[in-house]
C-alpha cells in the first residue's frame, strides 16, 4: 500500500532558535518510533531552508520544501528565489499556488503554470495547491472551479513531469479558521481531481499521485480524512507548528 504523506506548511514562522527546538523533540520521536508508512515533510521560509535541512539530515525521509519558487533561472526578480537556485542548493521540492500566494502576490493559473513546468520538468517536486473560495463554494461554482485550476495548472505538463507532482486539495474558506471541510466534502473533490488527472493523463498516473487536503486539519479529524479512498494525505499549516501534536498525526493514521 502507498505511503500516507503529512506536510507541515509553517509559512512565515519560526525563527532559527525554535526550528532547532522542534526538530530536536520531533527527531527524538522519530527516532524511538520509527513510522514506516508515513512521509513526512515540512515547507519553511526560503532563509531558514538549508539550516533546517541541515538539522535534520539524519533523517533521509523527511522531505524539505520550499514554499514558492520562481520559473526564471535568474534575473532582475528582487526577492524571488528560482527554481535552479532551490535546486543548486539541494532542496528538491516546493509549494506552489498556495492561496495565500494567489490572493496576496498575485500569483495567477499561469504564473502557476510556468513553475510547475520550471520544477517539473528540472527533476523537482511541486506540491500544487487549488481550491475554492466560501462564496464558490455556497453558490455551487466549486466544482467548476477545481477543475479550472487543475487544467490550466497541468498545460504543457507531459507524462514524464507529471509524476512529479503532488496536489493539494485546500478550500480557502477552512485555511487557518479553524472551519474544516467535511471528510465527505474533502473526498469528493479529492476523487475529482483524482478523475481529472485519469483523463488527462492515465490510470496508473492516477493512483500514484498523491493527493492532499489541507485546511484545519489537526490531530482530532487527521484519521477521519485518512480513511477516505481518495485522500493520501495532509497539508497541515497551525497544527504541524507543535511537533509532538505532527508526529502524533503520522502515528494515528
Ligand atoms: P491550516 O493551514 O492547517 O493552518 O489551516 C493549511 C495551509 O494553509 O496549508
Amino acid at each position: 500500500m502507498k505511503s500516507k504523506m503529512l506536510i507541515g506548511n509553517w509559512k512565515m514562522n519560526k525563527n532559527q532558535i525554535e526550528i532547532k527546538k522542534f526538530s530536536k523533540t520531533f527527531l527524538k520521536l522519530i527516532e524511538n518510533k520509527p513510522l514506516k508508512k508515513i512521509i513526512f515533510g515540512f515547507a519553511i521560509s526560503s532563509i531558514n531552508l538549508l539550516f533546517t535541512k541541515e538539522l535534520f539530515k539524519s533523517n533521509k525521509n523527511i522531505i524539505i520544501s520550499a514554499q514558492d519558487a520562481f520559473y526564471k533561472e535568474n534575473g532582475a526578480f528582487t526577492g524571488c528565489d528560482s527554481w535552479s537556485q532551490i535546486k543548486s542548493a539541494g532542496i528538491k521540492c516546493s509549494i506552489i499556488g498556495h492561496s495565500e500566494r494567489r490572493s496576496m502576490f498575485n500569483d495567477t493559473d499561469e504564473i502557476i503554470n510556468k513553475k510547475i513546468i520550471s520544477l517539473t520538468n528540472n527533476g523537482m517536486k511541486a506540491i500544487l495547491c487549488v481550491g475554492e473560495s466560501l462564496e464558490e463554494r455556497e453558490n455551487n461554482s466549486f466544482v467548476k472551479k477545481i477543475k479550472y485550476q487543475i487544467s490550466e495548472a497541468l498545460k504543457n505538463i507531459s507524462f514524464d513531469a507529471i509524476k512529479n507532482l503532488i496536489i493539494a486539495y485546500e478550500p480557502i474558506w477552512a485555511i487557518g479558521t479553524g472551519k474544516s471541510a467535511s471528510s465527505n466534502d474533502a473526498e469528493e473533490i479529492c476523487k475529482l481531481i483524482r478523475d481529472e488527472i485519469r483523463k488527462m493523463y492515465n490510470e496508473k498516473i492516477a493512483n500514484d499521485i498523491y493527493i492532499l487536503y489541507g485546511g484545519s486539519v489537526n490531530l482530532s479529524n487527521i484519521k477521519e480524512y485518512l480513511n477516505m479512498p481518495n485522500i493520501d494525505g495532509g497539508l497541515v499549516g497551525g497544527a504541524s507548528l507543535i511537533p509532538t501534536d505532527f508526529y502524533k498525526m503520522g502515528e494515528i493514521i
